[in-house]
């Protein structure tokens, strides 16, 4: 059985990096560990490690990606929850068989080779999910 091992990070949309860097950065005193653009995901990045999970500040930078038209629809906020499993192929074939609707019906490679796939929030409570296997 594919198992949840942890909250890996929680992702939150953003209008402005500099403004959200001002609360996350400098008034909670979270370390900034790397701003990255991200041109696959027509983003940029920041991301805020804690101990065991992080946090993600993600700031669409073109109007046409799949975050810009969220951000555009239901303004900035929470984004996504990330959750980390041992076998996400495992994991994405008991969903299926469970009827939830999947966003990525097969895992997708990011450029540091974790694999990870989104749950569609119609299935989950309406909060989007994403796996990741590391
Ligand atoms: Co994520």
């Amino acid at each position: 059985m594919p198992k949840i091992k942890s909250i890996h990070h929680v992702a939150v949309v953003v209008e402005d990096m500099e403004k959200s860097l001002a609360f996350w950065r400098d008034a909670l005193g979270m370390e900034l560990h790397e701003l990255r653009d991200v041109p696959a995901e027509k983003s940029q990045v920041a991301f805020l490690p804690l101990d065991g999970a992080e946090v993600e500040l993600v700031m669409p930078t073109t109007d046409d990606s799949g975050i810009a038209k969220y951000l555009a629809k239901r303004g900035a906020g929470m984004h996504h929850i990330c959750l980390q499993v041992d076998d996400i192929v495992g994991m994405l074939s008991q969903l299926k068989q469970k009827n939830i609707r999947l966003i990525n019906e097969e895992p997708r490679k990011a450029d540091d080779g974790k694999q990870y796939a989104f749950i569609h929030p119609e299935s989950t409570g309406g909060v989007l999910v994403e796996l990741y296997q590391i």
